[in-house]
C-alpha cells in the first residue's frame, strides 16, 4: 500500500480495522435467513414445522437460544423422537418447542443475571435460566482464573451474541429439553399439574 508511507501505525489501523467493524455487522437480515449458514438447519426445520418463518424473518427484536446440527445428531433415537408433540393439533408441539427458546427483545450475554429466571414466548409460560461462571484452571479454589462462561438451562453458550438483523442468536452446545412450565418450587410442592416430560 503506497498511502501506508505516511505512517505506520496508521497503515496498521488500516489493515485491522475493517476485522474489528466485521465482528460486530449482522451476519444476516434475521434469524430464520441465517440458521442453514450456522450449521442449525434442524432448528430451522423445526421453526417450519411450527409454521413461524414470518416470526423468525420479522424485524421484531428477537432472542434465540438454538442447538447446532452437530448436537441434533448426537441425540439418541428416543429424545429425537420425544423432542416435542409431533402428533398435536395446528403444529402447537414445534410452536411451543421454539417458542420456549425465545425470548422477546434483545439479550446479549453481558445482561445475564441468575437473579431470576426469563420469560420466553412459550404460551405454557416455560422459563429460561441464564447465568454466567468465571471457571478456574486447575483447582477450583486456587486455580487461576478461566474463561468466563454462558450457560442456558445448563447447556454451554459455544458461540454466543450473533447478531441477525434485529434478532440475537445464542448457539448452545446441546439440545436442551424444554423446561417445566411450573417453576421448581410449585414442582418441589407437588403442584404439578403438568407431568414431568
Ligand atoms: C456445533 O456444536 C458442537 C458442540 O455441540 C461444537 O463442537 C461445534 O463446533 C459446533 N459447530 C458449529 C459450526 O458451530
Amino acid at each position: 500500500m503506497a498511502s501506508c508511507r505516511l505512517s505506520r501505525s496508521l497503515c496498521l489501523l488500516l489493515t485491522v480495522l475493517p476485522g474489528l467493524l466485521s465482528q460486530s455487522t449482522s451476519i444476516g437480515p434475521n434469524a430464520y435467513d441465517s440458521l442453514i449458514g450456522l450449521e442449525c438447519s434442524q432448528f430451522k426445520g423445526i421453526i417450519e414445522a411450527a409454521g413461524r418463518q414470518l416470526r423468525y424473518q420479522s424485524s421484531t427484536p428477537l432472542t434465540l437460544f438454538v442447538f447446532n446440527d452437530t448436537a441434533y445428531n448426537r441425540l439418541p433415537p428416543y429424545m429425537l423422537n420425544t423432542l416435542y408433540d409431533r402428533e398435536s393439533p395446528n403444529n402447537a408441539g414445534a410452536e411451543e418447542f421454539v417458542s420456549s427458546f425465545t425470548m422477546k427483545g434483545v439479550m446479549e450475554t453481558s445482561s445475564f443475571s441468575d437473579a431470576q429466571p426469563y420469560s420466553t414466548m412459550s404460551v405454557k409460560s416455560r422459563k429460561l435460566f441464564l447465568n454466567k461462571r468465571n471457571l478456574r484452571i486447575g483447582n477450583v479454589a486456587s486455580g487461576r482464573p478461566g474463561p468466563t462462561k454462558y450457560f442456558v438451562n445448563g447447556g454451554i453458550i459455544i458461540r454466543p451474541n450473533i447478531q441477525a438483523g434485529q434478532h440475537v442468536i445464542h448457539i448452545v452446545d446441546r439440545v436442551l429439553p424444554l423446561t417445566l412450565t411450573d417453576n421448581a418450587l410449585a414442582y418441589a410442592s407437588g403442584y404439578n399439574p403438568d407431568a414431568l416430560v
